[in-house]
């Protein structure tokens, strides 16, 4: 097929394509942007599932104390930019952050940042149309100072549409972790956040079934569908609730779910310095 006059080949997320319109070159330099600014980051990880509750942000909390744990330098991102969560489970005061760059708030040795530091209350809604959530997203790419890290921990909202589309869009991800519950609806869910992620060019590191029961169907499932690794099971367990709500990292609190997320997380970092 003749190669339409004008168009330019440019890479997005990690696939090539033929660009004709300029308001794509718009993504392309901002991706650019981002590449220099996280260029201290060695690895970067989004938990992700499109739907909601399923403990993204339990495992992406869980998962950036782990790695801090056995010693790597950790930022955690909350990526659920009008619902921000994360800083509710790590018990963090929110200060407005009135610096500008940004600065991440150290919580135990890992960075974190997220819109509720910028709200001055939890139980206050973010209403904001998509080109706001996405100006705040690329604020905390490309304007916020990380630093050297060895690991990047995303944690995204639910959803295959505007913010996730961005994160896959503009960051250089090692990948995606999904996550899932036994549910089938779950793991439909998680599939389609993968199939997603794929669609963009985006890698599957592997898939944690979440509230287990101990026969992890829900991550069979979906590693079925996406022929992607099982990183394993957190059991359904009352510790996280009772733990979260009184700010306590699980991790760093209870030895069973230790376990189960040192277990998760050498499987994930095998292979990567
Ligand atoms: N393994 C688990 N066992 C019991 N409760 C859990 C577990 N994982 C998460 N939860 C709880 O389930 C709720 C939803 O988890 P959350 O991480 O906020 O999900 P998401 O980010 O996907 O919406 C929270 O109240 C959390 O404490
Ligand atoms: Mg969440």
């Amino acid at each position: 097929m003749e190669e339409e006059k004008g168009a330019q080949k440019v890479k997005i997320g990690n696939s090539e394509v033929n660009v004709v319109h300029p308001s794509i070159f718009n993504v392309v330099k901002q991706r650019q942007r981002v590449k220099e600014k996280l260029a201290g980051i060695k690895h970067k990880i989004g938990v992700y599932s499109a739907k909601g509750g399923v403990g993204k942000t339990t495992v992406a909390v869980n998962l950036a104390f782990t790695l801090r744990s056995l010693g790597y330098k950790v930022g955690l991102l909350d990526a659920d930019i009008d619902c921000p969560n994360v800083t509710m489970f790590l018990n963090m005061n929110n200060p407005a952050l009135a610096r500008y760059p940004l600065e991440p708030l150290d919580k135990e040795g890992v960075k974190v940042i997220s819109t509720a530091m910028f709200v001055d209350e939890n139980r206050r809604p973010i209403i904001w149309r998509g080109p706001m959530v996405a100006k705040m997203l690329s604020e905390f790419l490309e304007n916020t100072e990380w630093g050297e890290l060895d690991y990047l921990i995303l944690d995204c909202s639910p959803g295959t549409s505007d913010s996730n589309l961005s994160i896959m869009q503009l960051l250089e991800l090692d990948g995606f972790i999904l996550v899932t519950t036994p549910q089938h609806i779950a793991a439909i869910n998680a599939a389609r956040s993968g199939l997603m992620a794929r669609r963009l060019g985006v890698g599957i590191l592997g898939v944690v079934e979440n509230m287990s029961d101990g026969y992890a169907h829900g991550a069979a499932e979906v590693a079925e569908i996406l022929k992607c690794e099982f990183l394993g099971a957190i059991k359904d367990n009352k510790k996280f609730n009772e733990l979260s709500d009184e700010g306590k990292i699980p991790v760093l609190e209870n030895s069973e779910i230790k376990e189960e997320f040192i277990s998760i997380t050498k499987k994930l970092i095998k292979g990567r310095t």
